[in-house]
């Protein structure tokens, strides 16, 4: 049975934390915003100390000031010891545009590589087959480690696979929590059969879960909380990780606490049924 704590990146050798955090609002939605820099870098760092060095940004998070904070976060942490997934936007498809939005995310994340470079959205205006390539690029010349997609259906993310030549798709970043399993039906099963990670975001269904009664209910068997309950139900799942948000103290080290230990068999099968 996988760790609930450390799993292995899709068919690679590395191994990663089932719980990283994720970056949307930090430094900003759709815009810059600074007003919070100063607690973003501090909640990064403590995320860090926990033990979730995974960090999930992307170009589009505050216009790009999402990855600069993660910069700033990481700057003093020796590089091996973090893990960082960022992604390219969809208007940025073309082969290019998909070197030079890598090149500017290096940029403002103080980097010479992205762990795990992901496509955002697919596009249905640029060829797959184009930015594939561009993504098989960046491997060659060392600027990502590993690539991925994100909101692909698995028709696309097959398609995507099959314009690629030595490099494989570690990773899908798709929305998966309790009350969202459109992918439980043919993504997931396929990507356990086939070792590709699935990344579930938003597994906190945007911080709702955590009030949820019978994820309490649950919990307190474990002497947990409800939120951790919704994290642990889905890490306990083979090749699922996932991204919480947070930038709270008390919550960062409530998702910390949420890998390393088990749901029994029959709770995970009560809860699947009563969502
Ligand atoms: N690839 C994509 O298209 C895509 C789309 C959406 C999201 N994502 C990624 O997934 C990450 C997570 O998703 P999300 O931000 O949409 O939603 P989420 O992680 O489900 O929820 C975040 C909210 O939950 C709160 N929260 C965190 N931990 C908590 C806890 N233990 N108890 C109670 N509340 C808690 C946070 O509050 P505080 O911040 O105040 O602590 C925040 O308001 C994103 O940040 C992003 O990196 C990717």
């Amino acid at each position: 049975m996988e760790h609930t704590y450390l799993k292995a990146l899709g068919k690679s050798e590395v191994r990663i934390p089932s719980i990283g955090m994720g970056t949307w609002g930090i430094g900003g939605y759709g815009t810059r915003d600074t007003s919070r820099d100063k607690e973003a870098v501090e909640a990064l760092q403590q995320g860090i100390e926990l033990g979730m060095w995974l960090i999930d940004t992307a170009e589009m998070y505050g216009a790009g000031h999402s990855e600069e904070l993660v910069g700033q976060a990481i700057k003093d942490s020796p590089r091996e010891k973090v893990f960082i997934i960022s992604k390219v936007l969809n208007t940025h498809l073309e082969y290019k545009e998909v070197i030079k939005a890598c090149q500017r995310s290096l940029e403002r994340l103080q980097t010479d590589f992205i762990d795990l470079y992901l496509i955002h959205f697919p596009s249905y205006r640029i060829p797959l087959e184009e930015t594939m390539g561009a993504m098989e690029n960046l491997v060659e010349q060392g600027l990502v480690r590993f690539i991925g997609v994100s909101n692909f259906p698995l028709n696309l993310m097959k398609e995507a696979q099959g314009y690629l030549g030595k490099t494989e798709i570690q990773a899908n970043e798709v929305k998966y929590n309790l009350k969202c399993r459109y992918d439980e039906k043919d993504l997931l099963p396929y990507c356990q059969r086939e070792r590709v990670t699935l990344i579930a975001y938003t597994p906190l269904e945007e911080g709702s879960l955590a009030d949820n009664k019978l994820l309490q209910e649950v919990g307190k068997k474990y002497g947990k909380t409800a939120a951790q309950v919704a994290l642990n139900w889905l890490i306990c799942k083979e090749n699922v990780i996932t991204i919480p948000k947070a930038v709270n103290l008390r919550h960062l080290q409530e998702n910390a606490e949420a890998m390393g230990w088990r749901i029994s068999q029959e709770d995970l099968a009560q809860l699947s049924a009563a969502f």
